[in-house]
């Protein structure tokens, strides 16, 4: 039987004769194309795939267990009901830990990011600072600071491996990019790009769907790909090579990341933990982000539709919510226990149904770009290890601190480049406000320095401080007290360097 023959009967069997509708319409040249990547794909698992996700999708999950609780408080640390000595020790735990080469970091970015609808990934986007900076540069500059952090506490040199999860749709681009920014002054060799597998996008009738005649639409599979990806590429072996024990997991798309964050890995690390999350706590009892509590007394993410709205209501006696811990994707993880997932749980992460819009050619052979949702991808979610974990954790973080997602293009109200790049510079504001420092407009008008950047209106103060000279605020008063600085004003290395040469401050450092 000939390697066409085989694949025919294998779809025939899944009940996705149709992938080969237009296969006499093909040339040569896309047959073969074709068949390679039908002879890659699992077609044994195709018929359950499909069966399942139009299944999923017919019958969604019903409403969690009851018996849900909050996180209990033995495990909940927060930045705000601690002490400043205990952030410290925490910070010069995580800093020690760092500059020993122990830790890792491990960036999420094989999503296609539809909603900001750009063609190419979104880490590459520039949410209009005023440096014009991109996210993915925002994050390696934070790397390069907090190595330096570590290095001043230990008079040591030492690097973070940057582990990037890619899809076959941000490899090549994400590459490319970091190579033409000469990897934004890291070692090439600290920087490892895998890609996560792909699998078929499906109709609600459980229909593979066909992004072209010979081509069928495929997505990557969700952000717990990871737990696959590391194994097919090898990357916990790395990790062992390399002495990493601890890894920071984020996504791409946070622009406060705290890459590698040393507070959250010394909080972990004092807790014995194997797995933690990081948690801000939500705006409103209605706001839909995952939440992080207890089901049948297992730590796990539960979805906001998961959860009556009786209950997502329930407050404290002083007024607080009772289900707060927002789930932001930033996770920390021994090698020892995703070697173990790795080992003993992948195949058990859940699928959860993704209904998205996805192109397609109709049964003439037209390509369509669907207006209204018509698809199922199947995703796994990268939090759905936490039940697998034997001590978990959870650090309350500060919203404005630590969270600003560009999800959406700039119309959208809520996490859009507008939103992050707000968030940014309010936080920047307030870092020199803290500094000592007065900011001015063109006019020589004090300007306000207290907002938390999620207000809907108002233009942001053009402040922005590179994460080259500050990681999370620190070290910005030698340069900046009683400055006055008029805006648009970007405290970069060379502007240190003329603060730092100024013998006496004068009185209006002006614009940028
Ligand atoms: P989102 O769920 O926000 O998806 O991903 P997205 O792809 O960025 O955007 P939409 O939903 O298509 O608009 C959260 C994080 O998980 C990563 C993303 O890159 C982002 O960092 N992700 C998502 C993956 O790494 N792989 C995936 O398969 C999906």
């Amino acid at each position: 039987m000939s390697s066409l023959e085989r694949v025919q009967r294998a779809l025939e069997d899944a009940g996705q004769r149709h992938v080969l509708r237009f296969w006499p319409e093909l040339s040569e040249q896309e047959r073969d194309s074709f068949l390679q990547e039908l002879k890659q794909l699992d077609v044994k698992g195709l018929k359950n795939h499909c069966e399942g996700a139009a299944r999923a999708v017919a019958a969604p999950d019903p409403r969690r267990d009851p018996n849900i609780e909050p996180v209990p408080a033995e495990i909940l640390g927060s930045v705000t009901r601690s002490s400043r000595e205990t952030l410290t020790g925490w910070e010069r735990e995580g800093l020690v830990q760092i500059s020993e080469g122990r830790v890792g970091v491990l960036l999420l970015a094989g999503g296609q990011g539809t909603r900001l609808g750009v063609h190419y990934p979104k880490g590459m986007y520039d949410v209009g600072l005023p440096s014009g900076k991109t996210l993915y540069q925002i994050q390696a500059e934070r790397i390069h600071r907090v190595q330096e952090l570590a290095d001043s506490q230990q008079s040591s040199k030492c690097s973070i491996p940057w582990y990037i999860m890619t899809s076959e749709f941000t490899l090549a681009p994400t590459e490319k990019f970091f190579k033409e920014n000469d990897y934004f002054g890291l070692e090439q060799s600290n920087i490892v790009m895998f890609e996560q597998r792909m699998i078929p996008t499906v109709t609600f009738d459980g229909k593979v769907i066909l992004q072209d005649k010979g081509k069928i639409a495929m997505a990557p599979d969700g952000n717990g790909g990871l737990y696959q990806a590391l194994v097919d590429n090898k990357v916990l072996e790395d990790m062992k090579e390399r002495g990493v024990e601890y890894l920071h997991v984020y996504c791409v798309d946070n622009i406060l990341v705290k890459m590698a964050d040393p507070v959250f890995i010394g909080f972990c690390l004092s807790k014995g933990a194997d797995c933690g999350a990081k948690v801000v706590e939500k705006a409103s009892p209605s706001e839909s982000v995952g939440m992080v509590c207890r089901v049948g007394g297992i730590c796990q993410v539960v979805e906001y539709s998961e959860i009556p709205p009786e209950t997502a209501e329930l407050r404290r006696p002083g007024g607080e919510l009772v289900y707060s811990a927002g789930n932001i994707c930033n996770h920390f993880f021994t090698r020892s226990f995703l070697q173990d997932v790795a080992q003993n749980f992948n195949s058990q992460l859940k699928q959860h149904v993704a209904i998205k819009k996805v192109p397609f050619v109709d049964s003439c052979g037209n390509q369509v770009k669907p207006t209204k949702p018509n698809g199922i991808k199947m995703e796994k979610f990268v939090f759905d290890v936490f039940p697998f974990s034997k001590n978990f954790v959870v650090l309350e973080v500060l919203r404005e601190d630590e969270f600003s997602p560009l999800k959406n293009a700039d119309r959208a109200a809520k996490d859009s480049p507008w939103t992050a790049r707000k968030s940014l510079l309010a936080q920047h504001c307030r870092w020199a406000s803290c500094a000592g420092a007065a900011l001015l407009d063109q006019h020589g008008n004090m300007l306000p320095t207290t907002s938390s950047g999620s207000e809907a209106v108002g233009s942001p103060v053009q402040f922005e401080i590179s994460p080259l000279i500050s990681y999370f605020g620190e070290g910005l008063e030698q340069l900046l007290k009683g400055r006055k600085l008029k805006v648009p004003f970007i405290l970069d290395s060379d502007r240190a360097r003329e603060l730092q040469a100024q013998e006496h401050i004068s009185d209006d450092v002006s614009a940028v």
